[in-house]
């Protein structure tokens, strides 16, 4: 076994707890969601019973309405703002009784991370009878998305807070927030105490952010008045990608399980509609990729992100579309002086490279480019990819974003937010063994 991938063991191991993962100490003290689901993939290559157990702790905490919030808070911790106070999921009338969480989730993973746990998994049928036990819970997931945050009936779901979108502050948003005037709170960040602030949002996005969730916490969190409400509605094409790819799988381990027949027909017509909507509604023939819809004002978002790619990893995009993407990446995004991929257009002038979602390399969004382009027959990209991942990790540790310049790699210290990153580490295992 290569060092790298013992180091990434190690920091896996060391983040566990009981029954779940953090993704680091101090930063990020809870279950969140889709690191969860990336976890588990990792965890698959070596340690089984942990990956299961990674997913059945998350779906325990579904609501009962198919909702899986996105961070569970297991333990009492103020390291982390806002926390399970704050965010008040007991208003919900259908929220987990069990569980404190927030009222809002994450890019839904599971169905995915499900059938790569299958792949990956040595015994088949103990896999599958895994599968069997927690998949409807996953389909439930599903079946609330599109019963719930679809309004005009698209089969393309919408996100209700940039939270939600994974890509916090990515400069995508900066178009809403310039539509919105929220109060100026006062409250006590923890995160910039555990990261240099230059890495992460400012004071004034998170007014924005908890606004959001103030009025969605004044209604109780119901989705029909989110959908009437929230200034921030948006149907994201990283998230509905994971929906579509989750979907995709969802239909593959139905199958191998047998039966189910009305759930693989239902899950059918969402993905028939969903990736036609998908096609239709969210590509960008100028900017030759996937863009963001800003549902409340009706209008689209106009900005090149790693977002844009991901379709690639859910097999969306048509061949010549795909082409077209990849020439866009590497004129924009591969320039030799850049490690693949940046968060954000490096070619913008809201491109920065140090801070959170706005420019830093992530390994989850590579991860999925990796494997995209793949699919497509882009091989020698997708290697770069991978490559790069490997390269920005070794040289730094294993760091929650890195800087996508690669001249700033030189002394190490390119590796931003929190080290010891469970993705990060998860990721690159299953990048090495394939
Ligand atoms: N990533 C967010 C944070 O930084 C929460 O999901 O706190």
């Amino acid at each position: 076994m290569n060092k790298l991938e013992k180091q990434a063991i190690e920091v896996l191991n060391n983040n566990w707890t009981d029954g779940f993962s953090i993704p680091c100490a101090n930063l990020y003290p809870f279950q969140w969601l889709w690191d969860s689901g990336f976890i588990a993939i990792g965890f698959a290559h070596f340690d089984m019973t942990k990956a299961e157990k990674e997913i059945e702790t998350l779906l325990d905490a579904q609501w009962e309405n198919g909702f899986i919030p996105h961070i569970v808070f297991h333990t009492e911790n103020d390291s982390y703002f806002p926390g399970a106070n704050f965010h008040r999921s007991d208003l919900h009338p259908l929220a987990s009784k069990k569980y404190k969480s927030t009222g809002m989730t994450q890019p839904p993973v599971t169905g995915f991370v499900l059938e790569k746990m299958y792949q990956i998994s040595e015994d088949k049928e103990a896999s599958l009878n895994y599968i069997t036990s927690v998949i409807d819970k996953v389909y439930f997931n599903h079946e609330y998305f599109y019963n719930n945050r679809d309004p005009k009936n698209e089969s393309l779901v919408y996100i209700y807070h940039n939270w939600e979108s994974g890509t916090d502050n990515s400069p995508i948003w900066d178009d809403i927030w310039a539509t919105m005037n929220p109060p100026e709170y006062t409250f006590e960040r923890r995160d910039t105490t555990h990261v240099d602030a230059a890495q992460r949002p400012s004071k004034r996005e998170y007014d924005h952010y908890l606004h959001i969730i103030e009025i969605a916490k004044e209604h109780n969190y119901s989705d029909e008045k989110i959908a009437e409400l929230s200034p921030f509605l948006v149907q994201d094409p990283l998230f509905n990608a994971m929906l579509i790819k989750s979907n995709q799988s969802l239909i593959a381990l139905y199958k191998l399980i047998g039966g189910n027949n009305d759930k693989i027909k239902q899950l059918e017509k969402w993905q028939e509609k969903g990736i036609e909507s998908f096609n239709n509604k969210l590509f960008d023939e100028e900017i030759g990729a996937y863009i963001h819809y800003d549902l409340r004002n009706e209008k689209s978002l106009g900005y090149l992100s790693s977002s844009s790619f991901s379709p690639l990893f859910a097999g969306i995009p048509s061949k010549e579309r795909a082409e077209k993407m990849v020439n866009v990446m590497l004129d924009k995004f591969g320039n030799k002086d850049q490690y693949l991929c940046a968060s954000f257009d490096p070619t913008s002038n809201r491109f920065n490279p140090k801070k959170y979602w706005r420019g830093p390399v992530w390994i989850n969004l590579n991860w999925m480019l990796f494997y995209g382009l793949k699919e497509y027959g882009f091989t020698e990209i997708a290697e770069r990819v991978k490559q790069d991942s490997i390269d920005m990790i070794e040289k730094n540790g294993f760091y929650e974003y890195f800087d996508s310049r690669k001249e700033i790699h030189k002394d190490g210290k390119a590796g931003y937010g929190g080290n010891h990153f469970s993705w990060s580490a998860a990721l690159l295992i299953d990048m090495l063994k394939n």
